[in-house]
């Protein structure tokens, strides 16, 4: 008897510790407030969903056939990845994307933003395919769809082929125009039978910024004067490297126009991250400072894209760096999008910083503002886990509404927005992640503002589904809605994960 009460006890213990984390109170959708919001206070079809990029979160990285890109070369510079993080395994959502997309569903998530990884599918970037990874792609999005998360897909997130860096130093090439659409075109046709939301380019302005202005990002290019670069010219090159994608965005989005958009019936467009700027005060300078931040930030790729050509800001102050669109290019470029995905997180207050005219030259120095985190002593919000990351819910409403008015009410998706915790978080300090509901809680409020007050906003997706590679940060940010355990890969979803369950649920009203 003895023995089998403790053996009894030992099996208790061992199911109570083991269903910890399923167990906790806020897993009653009843207890979690949504602040009012449902589906229904946003417009009919809006579309909610999570995002993810494949190098982030696949893993397999040097294995079923995928090639090597500039970020696998990148994060092996020793010191370049906080605590010598790789994304050699990350989460594995190669092996586990069922497990994923299940997650998705249960937590009443319509649609799953991911991205190709393009040397997964031509290891060399152009030429030999890797059906291997075909064959992944197609496995995701049928499982997808069988569970009734709508795809989006995303051709390019920071990822580009080493092989084309190598060959001709990748985007300051114009030859990665063609390349890219070459892929585009290759994407369209094996999945655009079931993928009808398309997206060419994920934050191009920092693949152009933090890869070749400052460096932070792979290739790692800058001049030696912003950073710890071998290689680069931070008054030229991100400019170039710009150029050149807002040129591949276009005849990516020529391909699908012409060749399968009739057809497949689908929409493509491009995602540009967003920042609030507010002046700092109500002087013209200020503003004009405020005003300068937006052009060179948004307005470097939106603008053309709705224009025909970059910001008269910019063309004032960059001059003959800038590079100029042909009149051919002007018109594949102007228009060139169904929609625009937004993603925002956060916003700074900008200022004239009355600089004497510098001697280095770089994009950032172009701004020529000074960037304030608080106003009389009062922060303008309080500070995520990442340095960048001030949570500002009023800036989605600012920006959200910017957009519009600048830009012709283009249709708009809020294609990322989030809060990180620190990578070292204990798993039940983690779940219990009430700083994170209450940013999601109090910026879709701002979001559900900005589209009562008419903006076009058709969807909105929060990064992330899971705790992932964080670039730079490795695994010391967590932006998952679930926690993901790194040494067991288990999955354990967070309060905010319930939040979104019981917000997108279609039964309580
Ligand atoms: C990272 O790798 C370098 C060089 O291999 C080593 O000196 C350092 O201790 C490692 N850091 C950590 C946090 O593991
Ligand atoms: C350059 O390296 C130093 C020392 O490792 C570091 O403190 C600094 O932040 C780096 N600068 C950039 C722009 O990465
Ligand atoms: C996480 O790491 C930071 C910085 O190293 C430290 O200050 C903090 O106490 C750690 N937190 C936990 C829960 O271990």
């Amino acid at each position: 008897m003895k023995t089998l009460f403790l053996l009894h006890f030992l099996l208790h213990l061992l199911l109570v510790s083991q269903s910890l984390a399923d167990a906790e109170p806020w897993k009653e959708s009843a207890r979690v407030d949504t602040g009012g919001l449902s589906r229904t206070s946003f417009p009919k079809g809006f579309v909610f969903g999570t995002a993810a990029s494949a190098y982030q979160v696949e893993g397999m990285a040097s294995k079923e056939g995928r090639g090597p890109s500039i970020w696998d070369v990148f994060v092996k510079k020793p010191g370049t990845i906080a605590n010598n993080g790789t994304a050699e395994v990350s989460v594995d959502e190669y092996h586990k994307y069922k497990e994923d997309v299940d997650i998705m569903a249960k937590m009443n998530f319509d649609a799953y933003r991911f991205s190709i990884s393009w040397s997964r599918i031509f290891p060399n970037g152009v030429g030999k395919v890797n059906w291997k990874g075909v064959a992944y792609y197609n496995r995701l999005i049928n499982y997808l769809l069988e569970r009734g998360v709508t795809p989006y897909a995303n051709l390019y997130h920071y990822d580009l082929p080493q092989a084309l860096e190598k060959k001709y130093k990748g985007l300051l090439s114009d030859q990665v125009v063609k390349d890219f659409a070459d892929f585009a075109d290759f994407c369209f046709k094996a999945f655009g039978d079931r993928v009808k939301n398309w997206m060419t380019f994920n934050e191009p302005r920092v693949v152009a910024a933090l890869g070749y202005d400052n460096g932070y990002f792979a290739p790692g290019r800058c001049s030696k004067a912003f950073g710890n670069c071998t290689e680069g010219n931070s008054a030229t090159e991100p400019y170039i490297v710009a150029h050149h994608l807002i040129l591949a965005h276009a005849a990516a989005v020529q391909r699908y126009r012409e060749k399968y958009q009739a057809q497949q019936k689908g929409r493509i467009g491009i995602l540009l991250d967003f920042v609030w700027y507010e002046p700092l005060t109500r002087s013209k300078a200020d503003q004009l400072a405020a005003q300068r931040a937006r052009d060179f930030h948004l307005g470097w790729f939106l603008h053309p894209i709705v224009y025909g050509e970059y910001p008269k800001t910019m063309q004032n102050i960059v001059g003959a760096r800038l590079p100029k669109f042909t009149k051919q290019e002007v018109q594949m470029v102007k228009g060139s999008i169904d929609f625009v995905g937004i993603n925002q997180y956060t916003a700074y207050y900008m200022y004239d910083p009355h600089r004497p005219k510098q001697t280095a030259t770089g994009y950032q120095m172009d701004w020529n503002v000074g960037f304030a985190y608080e106003r009389k002593g009062v922060p303008i919000g309080p500070r995520a886990y990442s340095y960048w990351l001030y949570m500002v819910p009023w800036g989605m409403y600012k920006a959200v509404t910017y957009v519009k008015e600048r830009y012709q009410n283009p249709t708009v998706i809020l294609s990322e927005n989030g809060m990180d915790d620190p990578g070292n978080v204990t798993l039940r300090a983690g779940l219990h992640d009430t700083t994170r509901v209450n940013y999601y809680k109090s910026y879709l409020t701002q979001l559900k503002n900005a589209i009562d007050d008419g903006a076009n906003v058709i969807g909105y997706f929060a990064w992330s589904l899971l705790d992932n590679f964080e670039w730079r940060s490795g695994y010391t940010s967590r932006f998952g809605l679930v926690y993901v355990d790194y040494t067991t890969l288990k999955r354990y979803p967070k309060m905010s994960a319930y939040w979104f369950r019981k917000l997108l649920s279609r039964k309580h009203h």
